[in-house]
């Protein structure tokens, strides 16, 4: 199957010229300065250095513990999965050539931004509607997604959870502090509200219960406090300006000898804020409670997680749904990306699998 992402153009096609953008320096710094890395089709050259330096390719992701997913979920020819997080489609390119002929995948994804484009891509790649079908769904929602497609079970269920390299190097989407945005950080921009919003309302008590429950912040009480003390004066609309208000806190609080960098903190408070706007753990608890109900007797379900708060969540759900008879299996010690992914793609790092098997 050939795949537009990776094959250049033919020789014999005309390239219109495009003039390099203008940035300072000697390569490009900003998101949308980084031409080439949007274009893998054409500059494919550029982009594997890119990927060789340990880095992802802006506008891009690299699908993360892709073999011991496979493995987990054991695909058939024939099989219908679930990609409930279809996010840059790098999962689905794996397993769509183990399910076809014959077989089915259902991606799912929340973000009406990337999720077309993904589409695109996997169309483009050959993926026709008999063997992919995609959903802008919360995966909250995929009973209803099955019901609606007239699928009683599926054999396989993947969920690889939070955001996609994309969402965060996009400073338009306001993840990221690394460049100036608006403070958005929803997985859906249609759907209210926005960082923005939930930072003017949220009462100090309530913001510094989301930075521990959702982050681990050991300094949460401070920083809400001091946050909803300064939005008073002037509230928070930019990415930059909430980190920078983040530092200025640390360095005005500063205990002696703290040997964390204060941008931890900041990607702390950013992290915490995202799973409150898109209620993260709220529609994990519910996907949770439904996915034995989406699996046939025997199908397998594996999800990847990339934080603590993520992880309790799905262990104790697996182990319950053990407990109950609901599920035949699930895993004691988690599945880690071996060192060799983890030096490649730093994302890896953080990632833990855990699976369970339909009884
Ligand atoms: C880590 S990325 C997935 C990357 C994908 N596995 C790949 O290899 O390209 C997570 C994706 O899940 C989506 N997502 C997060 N929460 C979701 C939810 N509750 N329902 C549906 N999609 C969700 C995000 O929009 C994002 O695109």
């Amino acid at each position: 199957m050939s795949d537009p992402a990776s094959t250049p153009p033919p020789s014999n096609v005309p390239v219109p010229h495009r003039r390099r953008p203008r940035y300072a320096g000697k390569n490009p710094r900003r998101f949308e300065d980084k031409y080439k890395e949007h274009d893998p089709a054409r500059y494919a050259a550029d982009v594997a250095k890119v990927l060789a330096s340990g880095k992802t390719p802006a506008g891009s992701h690299r699908p993360i513990m892709v073999a011991e997913m496979l493995e987990v979920l054991a695909l058939e020819r024939g099989d219908i999965a679930v990609d409930c997080t279809l996010g840059f489609g790098g999962h689905a390119r794996e397993m769509l050539p183990v399910l076809a002929p014959g077989g089915r995948l259902i991606g799912l994804d929340v973000d009406p931004v990337e999720q077309p484009k993904t589409t695109a891509r996997l169309r483009a790649a050959g993926w026709g509607e008999d063997v992919l079908t995609t959903v802008r769904s919360n995966f909250a929602g995929l009973p209803k997604v099955l019901a609606e497609l007239g699928v009683a079970g599926a054999d396989a269920i993947l969920a690889d959870l939070g955001v996609s390299s994309m969402q965060i190097d996009d400073p338009g989407r306001g993840f990221t502090f690394k460049s100036d945005g608006p403070l958005d950080l929803r997985l859906n921009p249609q759907r209210a509200p926005s960082a923005t919003e939930w930072l003017a309302r949220v009462s100090a008590l309530d913001l510094s219960v989301a930075l521990t429950q959702n982050a681990d912040e050991p300094q949460a009480e401070l920083i809400a406090r001091e946050l909803v003390a300064r939005r008073a004066r002037t509230p928070f609309t930019r990415t930059v300006q909430l980190a920078d208000a983040i530092r200025s806190i640390l360095q005005e609080h500063k205990r002696r000898h703290d040997p964390e960098p204060d941008d931890d903190t900041a990607r702390r408070v950013f992290q915490a804020i995202r799973i409150a706007v898109n209620d993260e753990f709220g529609v994990l608890d519910l996907f949770l409670r439904n996915l034995p109900f989406c699996l046939k007797a025997g199908g397998r379900v594996a999800i990847l997680t990339f934080h603590s708060g993520e992880d309790r969540r799905v262990k104790h759900a697996f182990r319950a749904g053990v407990g109950a008879g609901l599920y035949a299996a699930t895993n004691d010690e988690v599945v880690r990306a071996g060192p060799e992914e983890r030096r490649a793609n730093p994302r890896s790092s953080s990632a833990k699998l855990r699976w369970a098997v339909r009884a």
